[in-house]
């Protein structure tokens, strides 16, 4: 089986392990979390960095860190993985759903726009919506895919109506958007480093802000909120959030890789790009205008019409030929624990989520593995539409 997206470990990892091990710094110190932080401040141009255990958790730290208070609403794009808006509902708060563009897959700014402008009203210079009653608080767009938001028109909405932002730039390492990288607009901004992702700690975030007040806040959060001295006093409920030195030490080796893994993982997306632009019209994986695309995933959409059943017989087609695959995210609106809240003009993400499937993209695939799968999916997708004409 040719996998989706595996990690690539084939730097200092191990030297670095070791140096953990041999020091005993196996824990929540240690000077590899503080490497890992500041070298990623560096490589994103943050002024200031915090390691958490998970993106997740830096997530729900960020919006704890802006300020985000149970009841609350945050808007919240449809297409995504389903952490981004549960990082909202740890907080109490409550998600509303925002369609994507459907050119660009990403948190549609201009419907944000009409949402604000039709469906909220100002009150005492806060942000309300009309239906539900309840403040809005924060805008978490998400950096879908290895792409980016457009990110600026969002930012300039949110000043607008008095919203808070915090990025969800997760797979998006490597992304800029206007030359800016991704998960610096915003108050916050959050990448993981997640297994799956273009590097990888073991496991892992980091939360990115220019604000020091908040980044010392985020940083007493994520450490149990132990007031400073040596007895152990807490004023607020804190969380056990912060990366271990094993895992920070393994993301220091690979972020030294990382420029070498975004030129793989651009290759690959322009050679299926080429394979697939003129093929049954497949519509290839898009970079917003403006945007260094890193395409953490592979993803494409079938023609325009086809039905669920057809996309998954050709998921099912290329698991049975050995080349892993994957839909979209399911449209987060429709999932169980959020069918209950406001999903505002949703079309997109479910017509993309219908046709959208992700290749393998693992930055140490073949060129024989790539060509591999290239010829299996138009092996597939030809018999799944012949299939379709003959019945
Ligand atoms: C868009 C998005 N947000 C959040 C996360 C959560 O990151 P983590 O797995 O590090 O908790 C992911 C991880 O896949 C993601 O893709």
């Amino acid at each position: 089986m040719i996998p989706l997206c595996i990690p690539e470990i084939r730097g200092n990892e191990w030297k670095y392990l070791k140096a953990c091990l041999d020091t005993g710094w196996v824990s929540s110190a240690g000077p590899f979390v503080d490497r890992f932080e500041r070298e990623m401040a560096a490589y994103v141009g943050s002024p200031h960095s915090i390691a958490t255990v998970t993106g997740t958790a830096g997530l729900h730290v960020a919006l704890k860190m802006i300020g985000l208070q149970p009841d609350e609403e945050v808007i919240v794009p449809d297409l995504t993985f389903v952490a981004s808006v549960n990082a909202v509902r740890y907080c109490q708060a409550h998600p509303v759903f925002m369609d994507v563009d459907s050119q660009t897959w990403q948190m549609d700014p201009e419907k944000l726009e009409r949402f604000l402008t039709t469906e909220c009203e100002p009150r005492e210079s806060q942000c309300f919506n009309k239906l539900s009653g309840r403040r809005v608080r924060a805008v978490l767009p998400v950096h879908v895919f290895g792409n980016a938001c457009e990110i600026d028109r969002i930012v300039d909405l949110a000043k607008q109506y008095g919203l808070r932002v915090v990025e969800d730039a997760a797979g998006s390492i490597g992304v800029r958007y206007k030359g800016r990288h991704v998960g610096t607009f915003g108050d916050a901004g959050v990448i993981s480093f997640n297994g799956n992702k273009t590097i990888t700690a073991g496991g892992g975030g980091m939360i990115f802000t220019s604000d020091p007040e908040r980044a010392k806040y985020a940083r007493y959060l994520t450490t149990q909120a132990k007031n400073e001295g040596l007895e152990f006093f807490h004023m607020e409920v804190g969380f056990n959030y912060r990366l271990s030195n094993l895992h920070a030490a393994i993301g220091v080796a690979q972020l030294e890789l990382v420029e070498e893994f975004l030129e793989k993982k651009r290759s690959i997306a322009k050679r299926y790009n080429e394979a697939f632009r003129d093929f049954a019209d497949i519509t290839v994986m898009p970079a917003t205008p403006h945007t260094e695309a890193a395409y953490w995933q592979y993803m494409l959409l079938l023609a325009a019409g086809t039905t669920i059943e057809k996309r998954k017989a050709v998921l099912k087609g290329l698991f049975d030929n050995g080349v892993a695959a994957r839909p979209f995210w399911h449209p987060i609106h429709s999932l169980p624990p959020y069918k209950a809240y406001q999903a505002y003009q949703i079309e997109h993400s479910v017509r993309l989520y219908e046709r959208g499937i992700g290749l393998p993209c693992s930055v140490g695939l073949s060129s024989n593995d790539l060509e591999k799968a290239i010829a299996t999916f138009k092996k597939v997708v030809t018999a799944v539409l012949s299939q379709s004409c003959v019945g």
